[in-house]
């Protein structure tokens, strides 16, 4: 076989067989084809697509290219969760707990991710002496006793996806369906659970801008799961505003810990009560979405969500009694108010300019060597469809340095939209697909 061959007949349009497919990302992954050739063949793949059948070929070839978790030593259902990403997405901390506090069990590799915050795994460490590097034995061994553990990927997971993505991320190959969705589930397959719940993002603070384009990459990873006998289900759900009101780690902490006191926003609130009742469903724990629900709002008033918060937090050698004391979590020196120079009601937001604000605070990383500051951050005090009047705050912005509290104060007030009519509502849950 040769790559020139597979590059060609991709050009002219034709449909690659697994042998082809496999040939190239074993080749690619041990060196042995070059990234020109691999460029050659995602810029085809880009202009001329793949078929489900291919898709799910490159996703299998791309999860075996390295380690595959094994999680047999885990009894129960175990159902991953995964989201494609937005601002203030601080799903999986308010989410695990709940869901584990139902009885399913939770194993979740997170990575820190670059971006406006630090990912899940960065979160975590806002609790003091919060351990993410487990072994795989001290992870199972913790969501047996726990229920659940997240640490960070230290296995070999489809190390040719990571090659991939980084290949694409320099030569405009990234957004196209079925490398978005191959990328996305061959991580998650390799990642071991026996069911997966996807929360696809849409909107102005997402990869997917339309809801078309989200529902098209959700059909797509729902048929590359089914393929592979997983049982997966995907939300799409809205990202044209922050959800919820925090923005930056530990802020989203303390925001994550209100939810489950019970004291959560109403759209951060929703979508955990939507992915957690999917996950339940999927966990066997419920027999319809109801009964999920209803179970999930029992373990947030009874104290128990909020209790396998802490039990997972000192498990991992974390100070567990941040989580009813949150001034023990990281602070900023100080606040800046963002004041609305207009009167009218909040049309809308450019959601990621929010998200360049907290990275400008230090709250992100730019590159994969950045330090994060978790302290930093940006909380709403508005949100689209809420009136306001000329010197209203519309945002708090904390900070350790003024300079750059200064520049995203700035950039904060003009990623809101005021205009003089009441705006219509986007819902926030689109449609779940899969389940
Ligand atoms: N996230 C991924 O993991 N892969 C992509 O291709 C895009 C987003």
């Amino acid at each position: 076989m040769r790559m020139y061959d597979i590059i060609l007949k991709k050009r002219n349009g034709g449909r690659l067989s697994d042998e082809e497919i496999r040939f190239f990302v074993q080749g690619y992954t041990k060196g042995e084809i070059p990234d020109y050739q691999a460029s050659a063949l995602m810029m085809a793949i880009y202009f001329n697509g793949m078929t489900s059948g291919e898709t799910a070929s490159l996703t299998t070839a791309m999860a075996t290219s390295g380690d595959m978790l094994d999680l047999s030593g885990i009894s129960g259902i175990k159902v991953d969760k995964h989201s494609t990403g937005g601002v203030g997405d601080k799903t999986s901390l308010a989410l695990g707990p709940m869901v584990a506090a139902c009885g399913v069990p939770v194993a979740k590799m997170s990575g820190r991710g670059l971006g406006h915050t630090g990912g899940t795994i960065d979160k975590l460490e806002s609790f003091p002496g919060f351990n993410t590097s487990l072994t795989v034995d001290k992870f199972i061994e913790n969501v047996n006793r726990v229920g659940i553990a997240i640490m960070g990927q230290t296995a070999d997971l489809a190390p040719a996806d990571k090659k991939l993505y980084a290949l694409r991320d320099v030569t405009a190959t990234v957004d196209n369906m079925s490398l978005i969705a191959s990328s996305i589930m061959s991580k998650k397959l390799a990642a071991g659970a026996d069911a997966i719940v996807l929360d696809v993002k849409t909107g102005s603070g997402a990869f997917m801008k339309t809801e078309e384009d989200a529902r098209a990459l959700a059909a797509e990873m729902v048929e590359i799961g089914r393929r592979a006998g997983r049982n997966t289900i995907a939300v799409i759900s809205d990202m044209d505003q922050p959800l919820g009101y925090a923005v930056g780690n530990a802020l989203e902490v303390k925001e994550a810990i209100e939810t489950l006191k019970g004291n959560g926003p109403e759209d951060f609130t929703r979508l955990c009560l939507t992915l957690g009742s999917c996950m339940l469903l999927a966990g066997e724990k419920a027999r319809t979405r109801e009964e999920a629900e209803e179970k999930l709002k029992a373990v947030i008033r009874d104290g128990s969500a909020l209790k396998k918060l802490a039990g997972f937090v000192e498990a991992q050698g974390g100070d567990g009694r941040a989580v009813y004391d949150t001034s023990l979590l990281p602070a900023a020196s100080f606040t800046l108010p963002v004041k609305a120079s207009e009167d009218g009601y909040v049309q809308r937001m450019a959601c990621d300019e929010i998200g360049v604000c907290s990275l400008i605070l230090g709250g992100g990383r730019e590159t994969k060597e950045s330090a994060v500051d978790l302290s930093v951050g940006i909380v709403l005090q508005k949100k689209a469809g809420d009136r306001v009047s000329r010197g209203d705050t519309l945002a708090l912005i904390h900070a350790n340095d003024s300079q750059k509290a200064q520049e995203a104060s700035k950039r904060c007030l003009s990623a809101f939209v005021i205009g003089k009519e009441i705006p219509g509502k986007r819902p926030l849950i689109r449609t779940v697909l899969g389940a």
